[in-house]
């Protein structure tokens, strides 16, 4: 390849990273909060009510699973913006710091198996994303009492959290690529994004 078309090539390339990092930053907190809500954090797993045909219609987010235990009588808790029965009252620190740090707006802990250690992992925009995600769900009414547990749960899911900075996009974006793009991609995150 000559020199001018080394460089047209370059150029072209260089085009492609730009649009896909510009594709990635567009993407508003809510529609990240969606993908991360139906991928990886999935909170739903747990407090979606569900039959043996999947999630029962009606009650996304609002609880109302229990499980029965020697040592403890879980309750899944409702955690749409219902005011009086979900987390509709509570500010976006407090919902953060149910997700990162496992401490509730009351001060107490949640007990296992919401999996805390993983969530504390998430970068301040992505679980900016999920409350966003959150405060946009279909308000729903159901109460549920507190869990009961017969063993000491743990004193704190470790220090407070602070700041988590963003992942690098272009692997946030890798998903947007068809597979023989995935190379292409990982080729040019290391030659030219890193
Ligand atoms: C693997 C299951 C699981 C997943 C996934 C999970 N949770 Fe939980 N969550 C629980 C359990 C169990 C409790 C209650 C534990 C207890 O009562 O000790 C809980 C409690 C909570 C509470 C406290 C509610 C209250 O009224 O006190 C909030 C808020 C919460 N979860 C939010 C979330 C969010 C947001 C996500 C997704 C980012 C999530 N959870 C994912 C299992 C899960």
């Amino acid at each position: 390849m000559g020199k001018r078309h080394l460089l047209i090539a370059v150029a072209v390339v260089m085009g492609i990273v730009l649009s896909l990092q510009g594709n990635a930053l567009a993407e508003t907190l809510p529609e990240r909060g969606t993908y991360l809500m139906r991928s990886i954090v999935a909170c739903g797993t747990c407090h979606t009510l569900k039959d043996a045909k999947g999630d029962l219609p009606g009650m996304d987010l609002a609880g109302g699973f229990r499980i029965k235990g020697p040592v403890f009588n879980l309750v899944l808790r409702n955690i749409t913006p219902d005011k009086e029965t979900g987390i509709g009252a509570w500010t976006d620190k407090q919902i953060i710091r149910a997700i990162q740090e496992g401490i509730r707006a009351n001060g107490k802990i949640i007990g296992p198996p919401m999996p805390i250690e993983f969530y504390r992992s998430m970068s301040d925009r992505d679980v900016k994303a999920i409350v966003a995600y959150l405060r946009q769900v279909k308000p729903i009414r159901n109460e549920e009492e507190d869990s009961v547990w017969k063993i000491p749960l743990p004193q704190s899911y470790g220090p407070p959290v602070g700041s988590v900075p963003e992942v690098p996009r272009m692997r946030g974006v890798s998903r947007h690529l068809k597979p023989h793009q995935h190379t292409l991609c990982k080729r040019l995150n290391k030659v030219y994004v890193l």
